[in-house]
């Protein structure tokens, strides 16, 4: 027997109506916000992730599948959405027109640890919008994944959005000064890879998960108290809009993410200390991958995370249940049967005969356990008098059914 890997699950069939339902939400939220689907390669080069990454998060560090092909290309399976769009972006001149909104629901890798909410392979719904340096395009992104969280089911109950602003290459390089020195007070209280971070890429120690040294950055200088006017003055109008638009948030001053693209806005939408979906500005990632600079902003949301949380916060995902099964009481009306389920099917119904040679009660029984609403029985009174009846199942109640219009009659009654 081979198993499946370490860190990975299957989808399995008992569970794909909570997939479909939150897919048709993305899609449906992404529709209504003019974003079109963009879908592209499981893998790509690894420099890319390298270079828009960067090289200090763990994701880049410890985590990227990263392998050699036939030729020896430098290959690597996502561990993320965004550079592979931008790439995209960049490559097939997307800019012509903007704004360029895009989302993608797709799988990405990262070799974690294995633990509650973190696999090797897991899903995104994520959304990049190009195009707009203005706070209208954080508020119009950051207003895009609370509809989506909104329309699952989250009613702001134990969901929070958290907010930070982490500034620009500017007003970031005197607070990477200020940074600095203190991880440099405090070295030799922190970590190997703070120690190595408070040098490379200090913003990066913050996003530390070690305890002690979570506590020590508890009384580290904040970005907030080094931004530039300009960043300021972004933030307030953020904020401002969010507040217009009656989205509530809690500015979270420590937040600064995984990932080192983001430059002004960060968020993150946060349940039961799990991160559902997170997100921010990144208006340096084109130009660096060799595009023009277009300033853009985006989110992530992981669907395993999603799911798993609005379970434990009492959503349920309903199963859409099939509309009619057609029972056969003697094998002469197996091919009356099987004419029937081809004419419902062909109006669009959901609708299933015996393929198992089951008798008449092991088909009732698999009828009632797939939740079919109703279910029509054939046999040789039926055959020749070509009027059938159908059962709802939920009551008992039975309508008549003509041999002639069966499609017509089942659509008057379901
Ligand atoms: P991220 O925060 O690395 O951001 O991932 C986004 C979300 O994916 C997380 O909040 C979490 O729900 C889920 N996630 C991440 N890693 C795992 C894992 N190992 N197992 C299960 N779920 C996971 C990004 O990926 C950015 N590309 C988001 C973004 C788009 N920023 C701008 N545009």
């Amino acid at each position: 027997m081979i198993n499946i890997p370490k860190g990975t699950k299957d989808m399995l069939p008992a569970d794909s109506h909570k997939w479909h339902a939150v897919e048709a939400v993305a899609r449906s939220v992404a529709r209504r916000y003019n974003v079109k689907q963009i879908r592209t390669p499981v893998f790509e080069s690894a420099e890319l992730y390298l270079r828009s990454i960067g090289d200090e998060p763990d994701i880049v560090n410890k985590e990227m599948y990263i392998f050699e092909d036939k030729r020896g290309r430098r290959l690597a399976l996502r561990p993320e959405g965004t550079a592979g769009v931008v790439r995209s972006f960049v490559e097939n001149n997307l800019g012509e027109t903007l704004p360029l909104k895009v989302f993608y629901i797709e799988s990405l890798y990262r070799y974690e640890q294995p633990q509650a909410g973190r696999y090797r392979e897991h899903h995104q719904f994520g959304a990049e919008f190009f195009g707009s340096p203005l706070p209208s395009f954080d508020i119009e992104i950051i207003s895009m994944a609370h509809d989506f969280l909104r329309e699952i089911g989250f009613d702001g109950d134990g969901l929070t959005l958290e907010l930070n602003s982490i500034g620009c290459p500017t007003c970031r390089a005197e607070y990477n000064k200020a940074l600095r020195k203190f991880l440099a007070d405090n070295t030799d209280k922190l970590c190997d890879d703070c120690k190595r971070r408070a040098t490379t890429n200090p913003l990066r120690a913050l996003d530390c998960k070690v305890k002690s040294c979570r506590e020590i950055y508890k009384s580290a200088p904040s970005i907030r108290d080094h931004l530039c006017d300009d960043c300021k003055a972004h933030h307030k109008a953020v904020t401002d809009g969010l507040d217009a638009a009656g989205i509530s948030y809690t500015e979270t001053p420590d937040l600064v993410r995984g990932l080192d693209y983001y430059t002004r806005t960060v968020f993150e939408f946060v349940r039961g200390g799990l991160t559902l979906l997170g997100g921010g500005r990144y208006d340096g990632l084109c130009e660096s991958l060799g595009g023009k600079p277009t300033p853009c902003v985006g989110f992530g949301c992981g669907l395993e995370r999603l799911i798993d949380g609005a379970e434990k916060s009492g959503i349920a995902f309903e199963r859409p249940a099939p509309d009619v099964y057609v029972a056969a009481q003697c094998d002469g009306a197996r091919g009356e049967c099987a004419r029937i389920v081809r004419e419902l099917r062909g109006g669009g119904l959901a609708a299933e005969t015996d393929i198992m040679g089951k008798s008449l009660k092991a088909q009732f029984k698999y009828a009632d356990r797939q939740g079919y609403k109703y279910v029509i029985t054939l046999g040789e009174s039926e055959l020749e008098s070509g009027v059938y009846t159908a059962k709802r199942m939920a009551d008992g109640a039975t309508y008549e059914i003509r041999k002639t219009d069966v499609l017509g009659d089942v659509r008057r009654i379901i």
